[in-house]
């Protein structure tokens, strides 16, 4: 178990949940050779920086923001779509690091975010019965019985469109684009067209003032790299095993090894038993780890995985990503959370406030923006109470104007959601709303950060 000899294809030896079945094993094989030999898509010591600013998340010093697509999708790799996805995500961290007066860690799910758990093996229409879809990286959406077989030279195209578009948003944060003035100007435009715009205004005037008066002192963004460049991170679910095996790098500088398919991977709540192949992968790499945290999971089983997972209590190496759902979370987070703190266990609290409101209305999966709201506004008030800290939200986005979650400031209604229903899986907040989760998280951020004792910080 987690106390044996960890090896890059452990995993293997270890039973295995959601593991697609390839009916050409060879094919695969090959495949998998091809990719070890490709270049890492990140490097090891950007894996680093991103576990220390986890850490500061871990002490209450700064905030995560993670989020993107439910399933990335091959049909729809552009430039645009990437483009309007980081538009929007810096904006509402320019909105979420105003109002918590700290950094926020930016850590999109994208540029790998392929493979997705099913609740079921196969799907049936009729009386057809094929292989349930499991993402773009394994077989495709099309309910044929071409289609749905695995195909291992999907993980090549994987790969392909996680390069390119890693490639762009290293251009776009580092390049200009992501100006810190360029984001606040969207913000406003957001704000003048927002139906609630009344809601926002205050907090964007400020912001507005603030850079005003730093233009005035000379902090402009032409003189100030900082002010023009942002860390930006990718992230996603570390499902296809064999895939994250052909990307693991020993890293020269440590001998450590590196998941280098993203900078940040996470355990789904489908495949975080102890003793399976998940688990034992993510313990051996040095990655920042997520651990999606649902309402099945019991305290002791928690403090087993942090055991196997984060054996030396580093700050920021592990992301407990809580998903209970907004009528559940009151039931399950204390006891996680007394848990960890009576064993003395240092991790990030977030919360995914989409996978436990997930419904179904008029044919399709949908989440209502108000529970979705619920379940963040509870998930602030446990820490509170508990005097721990609500680290970061883990959204499911896009930048584009669907309608795939209803509510929000334009009330979308069941009867919208054949209008612009894209996902290749779970119902995404668009763009609207995602800033109107960040502005709303914000006013809940403020308070939390406010209302610690200084002492809190000083003693950590
Ligand atoms: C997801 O994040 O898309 C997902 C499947 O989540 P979970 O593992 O929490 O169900
Ligand atoms: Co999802």
């Amino acid at each position: 178990m987690s106390t044996d000899r960890w090896s890059v294809d452990s995993w293997r030896s270890k039973p295995i949940k959601q593991a697609p079945f390839y009916a050409d094993e060879s094919a695969l094989n090959e495949v998998e050779r091809t990719l070890a030999g490709y270049p890492p898509l990140v490097f090891a010591g950007e894996a680093r920086k991103l576990k220390r600013a986890l850490g500061d998340v871990a002490l209450g010093k700064s905030f995560l923001l993670q989020g993107g697509d439910c399933a990335e999708s091959f049909a729809e790799h552009s430039a645009d779509n990437i483009r309007d996805f980081f538009r929007v995500f810096l904006q509402m961290a320019v909105v979420l690091t105003f109002a918590g007066s700290s950094p926020v860690v930016k850590a999109g799910r994208i540029a790998g975010q392929f493979a997705k758990p099913r609740s079921a093996n196969t799907e049936k229409r009729g009386d057809i019965e094929l292989p349930v879809y499991r993402g773009d990286i394994v077989n495709d959406l099309e309910f044929s019985e071409a289609a749905r077989a695995p195909d291992p030279r999907r993980l090549l195209e994987a790969y392909r469109q996680s390069a390119a578009t890693l490639n762009l948003l290293r251009a776009f944060a580092t390049g200009g684009y992501a100006n810190l003035e360029n984001a606040h100007r969207w913000m406003l435009g957001f704000v003048k067209d927002s139906p609630q715009s009344h809601r926002y205004q205050e907090l964007a005037d400020r912001i507005t003032e603030t850079l005003a008066f730093m233009r005035a002192i000379g902090l402009d963004a032409e003189r100030h790299q900082e002010m023009r460049a942002t860390d930006f991170y990718t992230s996603h679910e570390a499902l296809l095993l064999g895939f994250e095996q052909a990307l693991t790098r020993v890293d020269s500088t440590t001998g450590d090894h590196y998941a280098t398919s993203g900078h940040m991977i996470w355990i789904g709540d489908r495949t975080r038993q102890l003793d399976h192949a998940h688990v034992e992968y993510c313990r051996g790499v040095k990655n920042p780890i997520g651990l999606k945290c649902g309402p099945s999971l019991q305290p002791d089983d928690l403090l087993r995985l942090i055991d196997a997972l984060n054996p030396d209590d580093e700050a920021g190496r592990l992301t407990l990503i809580c998903r209970f759902g907004s009528d559940k979370i009151v039931d399950h987070l204390p006891s996680l959370i007394r848990a960890v703190k009576r064993a003395g266990r240092t991790v990030v609290w977030s919360c995914d406030p989409m996978h436990g409101n997930t419904i179904s209305a008029g044919g399709y999966k949908t989440r209502p923006f108000e529970r979705v709201m619920s379940e963040i506004r509870t998930f602030f008030a446990i820490h509170q109470a508990e005097g721990t800290y609500a680290g970061g939200v883990h959204l499911e986005m896009t930048g584009k104007n669907v309608t795939e979650c209803t509510g929000g400031a334009r009330a979308i209604t069941e009867g919208d959601l054949s209008d612009r229903y894209h996902t290749y899986c779970d119902p995404r907040l668009n763009a609207e709303q995602a800033i109107e989760v960040a502005f709303l998280v914000s006013e809940l951020l403020k308070v939390e950060r406010a209302g610690m004792p200084a002492q809190v910080h000083a003693a950590e």
